[in-house]
């Protein structure tokens, strides 16, 4: 069940069997040469759209900016700073509560977001902990990158090629998502270094092509399938144990 597509009487009902729902986030940054810049949005979009169909989940609209400042070297990338990234995530928190919500799982494509995040959720805990008042709801982040099964999957498929950013596993899942968006580039050099982020002209200084440890041209199609399929058992079973909280 989408959000964007339902009613505020199909929302009332839902209320009544189920106060948890699915937040999608990703990012609107370069994922190297033959990345697509919306990425990180367009797959956690995917999954919690596969979990969805599925299962009696409801699925909220996908927030597709990100933090993400330390792709700002790269044209088209767009990032909120981690101040207006936390105000955002409290806010959109604090309405889906205001309804009945009681369990918020942010299914997040993105790595720079896992901590401004955090540092949200605990924004809005302290406002229940400062007054010794009990926290109505619980909020939490599932990295579709990081489940068990797409670690193993991404390991048989690519092995150390995969790297951190601009993975040929996250390329796979665009492609399977949009076939008509796939790009061709040659890798140079063909697998990227490592290193730590930082500011946005540090980072295109030691990751030139913006990919960080990863080799993306072993990205396809046929891949992204199995990873789109993979993630989503992934995520719907941190789903599950997370309501049981
Ligand atoms: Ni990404």
């Amino acid at each position: 069940m989408r959000l964007q597509l339902s009613t505020w009487q199909e929302v009332d009902s839902y209320l009544k069997q189920n106060t948890g729902v699915i937040v999608p986030i990703g990012s609107t940054e370069q994922h190297g040469p033959n990345g697509l810049i919306g990425t990180d949005a367009v797959t956690s979009e995917k999954i919690a759209q596969l979990i969805s169909e599925q299962h009696d989940v409801l699925i909220a609209p996908t927030i597709s900016i990100g933090m993400a400042q330390h792709h700002m070297a790269f044209s088209g990338s767009i990032s909120l700073k981690p101040s207006t990234f936390i105000a955002m995530i409290c806010d959109i928190v604090t309405c889906l509560t205001s309804h009945g919500f009681t369990h918020i799982c942010f299914v997040n494509g993105h790595g720079g977001n896992v901590a401004p995040l955090k540092v949200a959720f605990s924004e809005l805990y302290s406002e229940y902990s400062f007054s010794k008042r009990t926290c109505p709801f619980k909020c939490e982040v599932t990295n579709w990158y990081a489940g068990k099964r797409i670690h193993q999957l991404s390991k048989e498929l690519y092995g150390s090629s995969e790297g951190s950013h601009a993975t040929p596993s996250e390329v796979s899942l665009s492609y399977y998502i949009y076939p008509e968006s796939v790009k061709e580039a040659v890798m140079t050099p063909k697998l990227a270094p490592e290193g730590v982020i930082r500011d946005a002209l540090d980072y295109r200084k030691q990751f030139p092509d913006g990919r960080i440890g990863s080799d993306p041209s072993l990205a396809s199609i046929e891949d992204g399938e199995k990873i789109c399929a993979a993630a989503a058992v992934d995520v719907y079973e941190a789903y599950q144990a997370f309501l049981k909280e």
